[in-house]
């Protein structure tokens, strides 16, 4: 059980659960009686459904949008598939803007946008990560006015930018470095091995959780002092040294399937410090439905929705017949 892994008596947990009772509950928290515990997996345009949940309800969201033009999954609806890359962003803010009312006032965002390169569909330089599925996007010439063909295009960094414009607070890029990246057949540059997480919030002060994502000493703790005279070292040092901004995660695939996936530990990291047990957790572009699954195992309610009707049923596969088979990406 999710509360004796994490060492947490029975009143523990009924202290952490306090949401109120949502119309989404279908099946009762056995701890709390209070909310249920079940992943929900929603079918339909991630703008359109996020409208239906209820307000202040929801404490982080962690999501991996499609890439800007890469693949065409062929629904008028899908994200990806804007002309430029401003619009890209532009309706990634439109659907933070329908979130932002529904997310706590100390909720957060955990957002993985990949980048690619200037060109028709992806082919001169090709993606920089790992959105396999779908066809390949041919109809967006991915050039614009500042943008010359070749060029890295800073996709995270332009929807970035777009949010924080918006109100959200960007407060830090995490680095995904990945140490078994997709071979790229190039000649001229380095082969691309990350990706970005921006971490956002709602407002200044917000909900974060430094002690579930500490990493472990290497050294002994600093005995530097800062002008004021206090030790440079926040909280107890023998539980580990505060995260660090870069994450070394292997990617990971669904066996035979061709989907690209969060790897379990990336989706955990954003969970542990940005909620707690009994939170509820988003992730409006579910796809095969890690993020829930993951909310799952840390005892916190996930909420997914996805556009595709075929990765909606595969979601509901893994999460409810539990056959989860994944395998390093390269
Ligand atoms: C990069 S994948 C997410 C993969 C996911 N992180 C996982 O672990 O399986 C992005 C997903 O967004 C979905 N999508 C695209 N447009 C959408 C929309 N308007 N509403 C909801 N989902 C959408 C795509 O079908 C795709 O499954």
């Amino acid at each position: 059980m999710w509360y004796q892994r994490d060492n947490l008596t029975r009143e523990a947990v009924y202290e952490t659960c306090t949401l109120e009772q949502t119309h989404h509950v279908s099946e009762v928290c056995s701890f709390c009686g209070a909310h249920t515990l079940k992943p929900e997996l929603l079918q339909g345009d991630a703008v359109e459904v996020v409208r239906t949940l209820d307000d202040s309800s929801i404490q982080t969201v962690v999501t991996s949008p499609p890439y800007w033009a890469l693949r065409d999954y062929g629904d008028e609806n899908q994200f990806g598939a804007e002309p430029t890359v401003e619009e890209y962003a532009a309706n990634l803010v439109r659907l933070f803007e329908e979130i932002k009312p529904k997310l706590k006032d100390d909720g957060t965002v955990w957002l993985n946008i990949g980048d690619s390169y200037a060109g028709f569909s992806g082919n001169t330089g090709g993606a920089t990560g790992s959105d396999r599925r779908g066809t390949r996007n041919t109809k967006v010439n991915k050039t614009g006015a500042n943008i010359k063909a070749r060029d890295l295009i800073g996709v995270p960094w332009v929807a970035a930018f777009a949010l924080r414009e918006a109100g959200w607070y960007l407060r830090c890029d995490i680095v995904w470095h990945k140490p078994n990246p997709i071979p790229e057949s190039v000649r001229n540059r380095p082969t691309r091995s990350h990706e970005f997480i921006f971490l956002l919030s709602k407002n200044q002060q917000y909900y974060y959780d430094m002690d579930a994502i500490r990493e472990p000493l290497i050294s002994k703790p600093s005995k530097k002092y800062n002008k004021k005279g206090e030790r440079m070292i926040v909280g107890d040092p023998t539980k580990g040294k505060n995260s660090r901004d870069v994450w070394t995660i292997a990617p990971k695939a669904i066996r035979n399937s061709h989907i690209a996936v969060f790897p379990p530990e990336l989706p955990k990291k954003c969970i542990l410090a940005g909620s707690k047990p009994g939170d509820i957790v988003l992730d409006p572009f579910s796809g095969s439905g890690t993020t829930c699954r993951v909310a799952r195992e840390l005892g916190r309610k996930g909420i997914g929705i996805e556009l595709s009707e075929d990765y909606h049923k595969l979601a509901m596969e893994l999460t409810f017949q539990g056959n989860t088979s994944l395998e390093d990406f390269s």
